[in-house]
C-alpha cells in the first residue's frame, strides 16, 4: 500500500490507472477507522481492481464550537488497519493543499442540505459536498462508497453526483452495529462507560418506531412521539431531532403507507456527544453487525 500525500501525485496515479483500464473504487473517510469503514473497503474490494481510501479531517464541514480540534487523528494506526484489507492507496492530503489561502469555491446541494442535521449544523453539508466533489475530481473513481449510517449525507451526495453529472457510481453500504445495536461511529470514542451504554437509546428508539410501523400504525406523529418517549426516558440523552422522512427527498412524511419506504432518522446528544442513526422502514434490515462481535 502506498500512502499518497500530494494531490498531483494522486491525480497522476489515477490517470495511469484509468489509462490501464483499471476500475477504481474510492472510500472517502476522515480517519479514526472502524469496522464500518472496513465494510466499505471490503465492498470496494469486490467491485474494483484498485482501492483508494482517503483520510482527511475536513475543516469546512465543522461548525464553530464543534469537535474539529479534538476529532481523533492517528494516520499510522489507520494505515496499519487498512494495510491487510486490500487497500492500494491511502490518500491523506494536507489542509493547505486542499484549501489554499485564497480558496473560494464551494458546492452546495440546495434544500436537502438545510434539513435534519442541516438545521443544527448550518454549513455542514456545504463543507461535505465541497470536499467530496474535490476528492472525486482528484481520484476520479469508477465507484465511490458511503455508509447508510450518515443517511442524509448519502442522499445529498447522490443528488450532487446526479446534478453535476459526475462520472462515478455511488454505492451506499449498510450500517454496521455493535452487538447491542449502537451504530459504529468515530465519535463513539468520546463516550464514557455510562454514556456508551446510554447511547443504545438511538437504536432502541428506532426499533420502537419500526415495531409500531410493522403493527400497522400509520400516523407519523404517533410513531415519532413513541420514539421520543424512549429517548426521553434515558437521563443522559437529549434529543436534537426525531423525524420520519422520505428517503430520497428528505421531506417529512405524515402518513405512512404499506408500500412506501420511510427513513426514520434521529440525532441525539449523549452527554456532549451528538450521535445520529437511522433505519428504513418498509425494507429488509439495512444494517449488519460488526464482524468483531460475531
Ligand atoms: O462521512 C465522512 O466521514 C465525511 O463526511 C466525508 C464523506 C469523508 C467528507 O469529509
Amino acid at each position: 500500500m502506498e500512502i499518497v500525500n500530494r494531490i498531483p501525485r494522486m491525480q497522476a496515479i489515477s490517470r495511469r490507472l484509468r489509462k490501464e483500464g483499471k476500475k477504481i473504487g474510492f472510500v472517502p473517510t476522515m480517519g479514526a477507522l472502524h469496522e464500518g469503514h472496513l465494510s466499505l473497503i471490503s465492498r470496494a474490494r469486490t467491485m474494483s481492481d484498485v482501492v483508494v481510501v482517503s483520510i482527511f479531517v475536513n475543516p469546512i464541514q465543522f461548525g464553530k464550537g464543534e469537535d474539529f480540534d479534538k476529532y481523533p487523528r492517528d494516520l499510522a494506526k489507520d494505515a496499519e488497519l487498512v494495510t491487510d484489507r486490500g487497500v492500494d492507496y491511502l490518500f491523506a492530503p494536507n489542509r493547505d493543499e486542499v484549501y489554499p489561502k485564497d480558496y473560494s469555491t464551494y458546492v452546495l446541494v440546495e434544500d436537502l442540505s438545510d434539513k435534519l442535521c442541516g438545521l443544527s449544523r448550518p454549513g455542514h453539508f456545504r463543507g461535505v459536498t465541497t470536499v467530496v466533489m474535490k476528492l472525486l475530481n482528484i481520484v476520479r473513481p469508477n465507484f465511490c462508497f458511503f455508509g447508510q449510517k450518515d443517511g442524509q449525507q448519502a442522499v445529498i451526495i447522490k443528488r450532487m453526483i446526479r446534478d453535476l453529472c459526475v462520472d462515478t457510481e455511488m454505492v451506499v453500504c449498510p450500517i454496521v452495529r455493535d452487538s447491542d445495536g449502537l451504530a459504529l461511529s468515530s465519535r463513539n470514542i468520546y463516550l464514557n462507560k455510562e454514556e456508551r451504554s446510554a447511547a443504545t437509546v438511538l437504536f432502541r428508539a428506532l426499533n420502537k418506531g419500526k415495531q409500531l410501523f410493522e403493527e400497522g400504525e400509520t400516523e407519523a406523529a404517533r410513531i415519532i412521539a413513541a420514539m421520543q418517549q424512549v429517548i426521553e426516558a434515558e437521563p443522559l440523552a437529549r434529543i436534537d431531532y426525531v423525524a420520519l422522512v422520505d428517503p430520497e427527498t428528505l421531506e417529512d412524511v405524515y402518513v405512512l403507507e404499506e408500500d412506501r419506504k420511510v427513513m426514520a432518522a434521529v440525532a441525539v446528544y449523549i452527554g456532549s456527544t451528538r450521535l445520529i442513526d437511522n433505519m428504513i422502514f418498509g425494507e429488509k434490515p439495512t444494517f449488519t453487525y460488526s464482524e468483531e462481535d460475531l
